[in-house]
């Protein structure tokens, strides 16, 4: 698993020099921090019931150093030469599973996404739905 994700990374970097500006630092900045999610992936390729602790302690890091360093990986999932397979509802879901807060509605202003772009709809829908599961009112009250 990890030998994989030090593949990411340094598909990642190789990356950057084709990719536009924004996109390659954003790139460059994200490919070591990536490695500390190593052991997130088995979670967020749709094993297992939650992330171990190892991931949440790396997911923790990531977001106190690079918050955007997370959306960076939900954005490239579809690149061809990282070949991810993300789910992206666990992937976005991490924070919350690690208890360890993220706002992905940042997502799209951290990486220069225009708004109601097709890069940034994953971000939107997810903040969404997020918000109306733990909308306090959608627990209380029952639906009408
Ligand atoms: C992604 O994960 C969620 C939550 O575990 C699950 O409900 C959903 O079916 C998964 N989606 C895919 C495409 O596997
Ligand atoms: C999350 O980010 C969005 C967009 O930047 C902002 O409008 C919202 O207030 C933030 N929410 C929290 C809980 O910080």
């Amino acid at each position: 698993m990890g030998s994989r994700v030090f593949l990411v990374a340094a598909v990642l970097a190789m990356a950057v020099a084709a990719a536009g500006a924004d996109v390659a630092a954003d790139r460059a900045e994200c490919s070591d921090k990536l490695v500390a999610l190593a052991t997130c992936l088995t979670f967020v390729q749709g094993q297992g019931q939650a992330p171990t602790p190892d991931c949440c302690g790396g997911l923790k890091t990531v977001l106190q150093t690079s918050p955007k360093c997370l959306c960076v990986l939900v954005k490239d999932r579809d690149d061809p030469g990282l070949d991810l397979k993300l789910n992206v509802t666990r992937a976005l879901g991490l924070p919350a599973a690690c208890s360890a807060p993220a706002n992905i509605s940042d997502c799209p202003r951290l990486l220069n996404l225009p708004p109601n772009s097709k890069d940034a709809e994953v971000f939107e829908q997810f903040a969404k739905q997020q918000a109306a599961q733990s909308s306090p009112s959608e627990l209380t009250s029952p639906t009408i």
